[in-house]
This record gives C-alpha cells, structure tokens and sequence, in this order.
C-alpha cells in the first residue's frame, strides 16, 4: 500500500532505538513518503544526520537557528505541510516538554506548530517508563489527542527487563501506512472478516482441510482497518501475519468458526467472509492417534453448518454480507445462484484456475457479483482487490437496506 508524498515529519530523540529510525525513514520513503527528520542534538550522539538525509533524500533537520536563508521559517514550514508525525524514539525528555509546552530546540518547536495527528513512541529504561512524572506527562498528551504507542517488553539495551523498548521498525511504518494510505470511509462501521482454512480432525493427528492461507481475509481486515473500520477477524489456519490493532479470535474447524461468526454477526455493518470452510465433518473424531491396523478403510462424513446461508437468513437492516465462492467451473452462474440462495448482498468470484490467483498468491482476479451484476476486476494485490471490494460495498450499502 503506497503513501504517494504523504509528507511526514519522523522526530528522532537521543535514545539508544534511535538507530530503528533509520529503518522506519528508508521504508516511508520507499513507500512514496516525503520524509522530514528532525533530530535532536541528542540524537546526533547516537546516529548521524548523513544516514537520515541518504536515506530520505531530503535535508535533515537539527537546529532551529541553521542559517541558510530560503525565504521559510523552517520549523513552521515543515509543521504546516505535515500530514502525520511520529516520534520514534521518543525520549522521556522530549515527552516532558511536550507535555509542558516548552520550545527550546528544532524538533520541539516545530511540535507547537503541527496540527496534523501525532505518534508517539516511547523508548527509555523501563524504570525511567514507569516514573509518575512521565506516566503523567503521557496521560497529558494523551488527553491532548495525540497517540501513545505501548512500548515492547523485553530486554533493555541497558540490561534490564521490562516495559520501554520502542516497537520494531515495520509495526512503527505499519501504523503511519494504515492512518495516511486510505480514506477513512468505513469509520464507525464495524467490520467482521472470516479467514483462513478450517481443520476437520478425524483423530488426534490427522484432518480434512483445504490449502488457503487467509491472505485475502488478512488483506480485507487490514483493508478495512485503513479505511477507519472497527475489524473483528475470525480466523482458521493462517500462514499470514496478522494485521495489528484488530480483534481476532482463532478457531479450528467449521463448527468453531460458525459459533463465533454468529456470536459476532448482529453486532457488524459489514460481514466478509473469505474462509475457506469444510462442507463436510467426520461423522466420528477419535480423540487418540488412529493406528494402522485399527484404521477402518472408510469415513463417513456429515454436513457442517452452512454459514453464510444461516447468516443470510438472519441478516439485519442495514447489514451488508459479502460472501466469497471458488469453483474450478461455472463460476459466474455458480456465484450469482448463491448470492440467491443465500441471501448474500455480494459475492466474490474466485476462479482457481487462473494464473495468480486463488489459494497462496498475494494476488487475486475476481468478479464481484451483485443484484446490479458483474463486475470483473484485473488481476492485481490481494490488498488492493480488498479496496475494490470496500469501495463495491461502500457504494451498495445503505443503512435502509
Ligand atoms: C547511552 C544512552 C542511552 C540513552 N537512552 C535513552 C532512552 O532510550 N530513552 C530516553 O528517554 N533517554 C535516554 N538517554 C538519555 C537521553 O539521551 C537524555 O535524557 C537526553 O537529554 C535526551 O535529549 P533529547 O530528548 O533532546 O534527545 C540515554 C542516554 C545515554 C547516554
């Protein structure tokens, strides 16, 4: 997910993580970002201005009073076009006089000027963390609206253990892609996603299953978060990392996955569900490893619970189900006869037998399915096809319907 010069101020204080920040300043950048940093004198103990400006491209910013006249009063300049800050690492120093008000160097008197939001992330000793002065200073920002980002727990570059390590680099850019990347449409609405496979265990070792690794339900959570939607993910086997800031609650088989749907379900505006969820449970699981010999040579099966078709029937004014269906044949006819029969706003046509789609790839061709018609989009990332499919649904949904 791109941010095409979204202009974003990173503040880097002296702190030992100040080094992660030029991880987070290389991968902004990759991302389309424009990218003002600004150290502090501090900072510069710790990690050198060169590395940011090579990295960014951009001049880095360390004193307020840097005399090379371009007709700006720079840390105005910088504040004014700044669409989002983080402060990464920020130091129990830099929290205290934001808290307070003070202006005393380039980073901090660039802060009384920005209007944009604002993330923070704490770095320190966690003895220096859980100091009242600074848990109060927070508690300030906080109710100020700017955004405190829980530090990790671990080991401490200073060798204790505890709260006050700054997150990793990627969790850090992985916020500022998720406020700036979308519009916020979806906000105030409450998103359910369904993803991954279920296992079917026919003893204590073996299943029936299927080979989705929830990477289009990862994709349309992690959509929907971005586009300022409350997500719950109810979420089978995965091989995708899960999207932060999200509630997800893990299941194992159909049965499990069907509970937590209904339980979840009357409280969404939106139901997607991508999971890929057996038609068919043994009729018996032992509880113990089956043994060769005590194997019998048939199983019998019997049906799970139709999901998105009990959803169907249940659904509430102004609630939008969005099914998703993948057939090897027919799929169009398929797709719209169940989109009927179950009574399901949209569905999504996946066809497994074209290149780049389906199971395992990051990228997916579907069909969006609707009482209007269809819709094919092209081939592309599983996170943009996730956009498509908000944007369908955004432009169907109505809260009479
Ligand atoms: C090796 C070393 C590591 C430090 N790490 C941190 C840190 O992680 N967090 C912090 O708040 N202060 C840390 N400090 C103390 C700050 O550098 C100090 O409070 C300084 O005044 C912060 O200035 P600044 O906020 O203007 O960058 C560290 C100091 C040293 C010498």
């Amino acid at each position: 997910m791109r941010i095409e010069n979204k202009h974003i101020i990173l503040g880097v204080t002296g702190s030992i993580s100040a080094y992660k920040s030029a991880m987070i300043a290389s991968h902004l950048t990759q991302l389309g970002a424009r990218v003002d940093v600004i150290l502090t004198k501090n900072a510069c103990q710790f990690i050198a201005p060169l590395t940011f400006e090579t990295l960014t491209h951009r001049r880095v910013y360390t004193d307020t009073f840097e005399h090379d006249f371009t007709g700006e009063v720079a840390h105005i300049a910088i504040a004014r076009r700044a669409d989002l800050v983080l402060l990464a690492p920020a130091s129990a120093n830099l929290i205290g006089k934001l808290a307070h008000g003070i202006a005393d160097d380039m980073l901090t008197s660039t802060m009384l000027a920005v209007t944009a939001p604002i993330w923070i992330a704490p770095a320190m000793n966690s003895f220096m963390f859980e100091n009242p002065a600074v848990q109060e200073n927070l508690d300030i920002l906080r109710r100020r609206g700017m955004h405190i980002i829980e530090p990790a727990s671990g080991v401490l570059a200073c060798g204790t253990t505890g709260r006050g390590r700054m997150p990793e680099p990627d969790a850090l850019v992985e916020i500022v892609v998720r406020e700036l990347a979308l519009d916020k449409t979806l906000y105030g609405k409450r998103v359910l996603v369904s993803a991954g496979a279920t296992r079917e265990y026919l003893d204590a070792v073996r299943f029936l299953s299927n080979p989705s690794t929830g990477k289009m339900g990862i994709a349309c959570a992690r959509v929907a978060r971005m586009m300022g939607a409350t997500v719950t993910l109810v979420c089978g086997h995965i091989e995708t990392p899960l999207p932060d800031d999200v509630q997800v609650i893990r299941v194992t088989n159909a049965e499990e996955m069907a509970k937590a749907m209904f339980l979840q379900a009357p409280e969404a505006d939106i139901i997607v569900m991508t999971a890929a969820v057996s038609d068919f449970t043994p009729r018996v699981r032992a509880n113990e490893k089956v043994h060769k010999t005590d194997a019998a040579t048939q199983v019998d099966f019997v049906p799970t619970t139709d999901i998105l078709k009990t959803l169907g029937t249940q659904k509430r004014k102004g609630q939008f189900i969005c099914g998703f269906c993948m057939e090897t044949d027919d799929l169009l006819s398929r797709a719209e006869s169940k989109r009927v029969a179950k009574n399901a706003d949209m569905i999504v046509a996946n066809s497994i037998k074209a290149p780049g789609c389906g199971f395992g790839h990051d990228t997916n061709g579907v069909t969006l399915v609707t009482q209007q018609g269809c819709l094919a989009l092209p081939i592309c990332p599983k996170e943009e096809v996730a956009v498509k499919i908000f944007e369908k649904i955004l432009e169907l949904w109505s809260p009479n319907s």
